[in-house]
């Protein structure tokens, strides 16, 4: 199960894994927090089932959370992927998917967790930045490292050009992890990820 808000390239390169029967996991469902996104057009084009959910459609952030639970835990995911979704998960989501939810960031934390990670690697001139798969807990990109892989940053680098290079090592390790977890199983300890 994928949550996206944006182009949806992770998802895509899930889409595409999950089409060879050797990988070992499919995407059962992807939602939104957002109409009208890529992420959504290209789970359609794929034939997966799209919901989306907005938080301006409920009374208050506890009441989305509450259906964006009971609306993931119809499809009854092994592993919840939140690929470029810009909503936090609230409590009950997280009592609900403990340890079972993760997310992909665009930096190699615990530098620049929050909205604007590869802006915030060029302002503050790191030679090296990077991608970070993790579990999902209470805080913000706080949670147990899955996996990480590092890009170069270039002195000419701005944002989008950072971002853009992070993605394609991003989709390569959200693939081959997200597949080696369904695959292999995982447990957790302390911060302590191990796959199999
Ligand atoms: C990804 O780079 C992901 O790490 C980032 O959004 C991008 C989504 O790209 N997520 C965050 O910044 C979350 N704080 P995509 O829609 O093409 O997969």
């Amino acid at each position: 199960m994928v949550l996206v808000s944006g182009s949806g390239t992770n998802l895509q390169a899930l889409l595409d894994a999950s089409g060879d029967p050797a990988y070992g996991a499919r995407v059962v469902a992807v939602g939104a927090d957002r109409d009208g996104i890529e992420g959504l057009a290209r789970a359609e084009r794929h034939g997966v089932p799209v919901f989306t959910l907005r938080v301006a459609d409920r009374s208050d952030r506890t009441a989305w959370d509450a259906a964006l639970t009971t609306r993931v835990a119809s499809y009854d995911p092994d592993l919840v992927v939140l690929a470029g979704f810009l909503k936090l998960t609230g409590a009950q989501f997280l009592a609900r998917f403990d340890g079972r939810t993760v997310n992909t960031h665009p930096a190699l934390l615990p530098a620049f967790p929050g909205m604007q990670a590869p802006a915030d690697a060029v302002a503050h001139g790191v030679r090296v930045s990077g991608a970070t798969l993790f579990v999902v807990d209470a805080g913000v990109d706080t949670g147990p490292i899955v996996a990480q892989a590092a890009v170069p940053v270039h002195l000419d680098d701005d944002a989008a050009t950072l971002h853009e290079r992070i993605k394609t090592v991003e989709r390569t390790m959200l693939v081959e992890s997200v597949g080696r977890m369904v695959r292999e199983g995982w447990s957790i300890e302390g911060r302590k990820v191990r796959i199999g």
